[in-house]
């Protein structure tokens, strides 16, 4: 099969097409025929080796963690799913080839209504924006400030929260400010415009930093009430404990089944109180892997990067 991937670290322009041998199939895995996959920075991370020591690969590294595509081969002992279902799918590492073989544990159908861009774009945000809210053990009315609401995690949060009753505070750039309000925001303040600490100062039960890089870490502790919750998808703040503040990093735990996050997510799609959003979508071939490689690494894009 064909997969887009690379032998050696560096720029965009290290991905090259390759011939690799066609996934094989345990029993309880699907095989899926891939229509579109999603570009994640962490994809470009693995691209500029960056990653090397965390999670040692062997060449050929091939990519790719979102998938949506056809199931053409199904294992003896998958329920639920049959060959011509279109699902989206979480590996954790190949989704950048022509066909992936993943447990059935990891995929969801595709709802009909949804596009293959939209669901090229859901899985590893989506269930990082699950999880994180179910970390955050939000109760209906309690106040949750994200930062970085008009994110591709953090504008899925948004929208998690408000489905689960809660009071929610968007900080984002002012010109995503009538975005993040359509997702359902009940307030946003803008980064860009004067000082946050002052306007937010002890105001939420619970901050969720979703911003990229952790570039709102160094004053959202001062967003969270004594004895509320700070929840970081990036940078940790060291000065939690002298706020009386639980400080947690979102990490992936055994018991945060994709499954359930997908399900989730498809179902709130499936009654419209899900908005995806999709920057741009490329070809999915060598040219339009390096050009989705050569924008996420200018980090300038607003919306989820799409090979169709
Ligand atoms: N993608 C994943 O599945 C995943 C999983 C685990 C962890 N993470 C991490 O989570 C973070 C968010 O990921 P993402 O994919 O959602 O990134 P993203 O789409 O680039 O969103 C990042 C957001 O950060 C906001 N931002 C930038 N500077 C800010 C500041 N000073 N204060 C507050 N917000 C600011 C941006 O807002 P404006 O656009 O309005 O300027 C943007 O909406 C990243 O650090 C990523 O590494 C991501």
């Amino acid at each position: 099969m064909k997969a887009l991937g690379f032998t050696t670290y560096g720029a965009p322009e290290v991905f090259e097409e390759l011939e690799l041998p066609k996934p094989t199939l345990g029993e309880k895995d699907v095989l899926i025929k891939a229509q579109a996959v999603g570009i994640n920075p962490y994809d470009a991370l693995l691209r500029a080796g960056t990653m090397q020591k965390i999670r040692p690969l062997e060449f050929p590294i091939v990519p790719g963690s979102d998938v949506v595509g056809e199931i053409v081969e199904v294992g003896s002992k998958v329920k639920h799913y049959a060959i011509g279902d279109i699902v989206i799918a979480h590996p954790s590492i190949g989704g950048y080839g022509e066909y992936v073989a993943i447990s059935s544990a990891k995929i969801v159908k595709k709802p009909e209504e949804m596009s293959l861009e939209e669901a090229a774009g859901l899985a590893s945000v989506g269930t990082t924006a699950y999880f994180a809210i179910k970390l955050a053990k939000l109760k209906k009315n309690e106040t949750l400030i994200i930062q970085g609401a008009s994110g591709a995690v953090g504008s899925i949060a948004v929208q998690i929260a408000k489905e689960a009753g809660i009071h929610v505070i968007g900080i984002a750039h002012s010109r995503n400010r009538d975005y993040v309000s359509a997702l359902g925001a009940d307030e946003v303040v803008a980064y860009d415009e004067g000082n946050l600490a002052n306007r937010l100062a002890d105001k939420a039960d619970v901050v969720l930093d979703a911003s990229f890089g952790g570039k709102g870490a160094a004053e959202g502790l001062q967003f969270v009430k004594k004895g509320g919750r700070y929840i970081s998808l990036t940078s940790f703040p060291d000065n939690a404990e002298e706020k009386k503040v639980k400080a947690m990093r979102m990490m992936r735990t055994k018991d945060m089944k994709d499954k359930e996050a997908l399900g989730y997510l498809a179902d709130l799609y499936r009654s419209h109180k899900l908005r995806l959003k999709t920057a741009e979508t490329l070809t999915f071939d060598l040219r339009g892997v390096i050009g989705a490689h050569q924008l996420i690494d200018k980090k300038k894009v607003a919306g989820k990067l799409v090979l169709k």
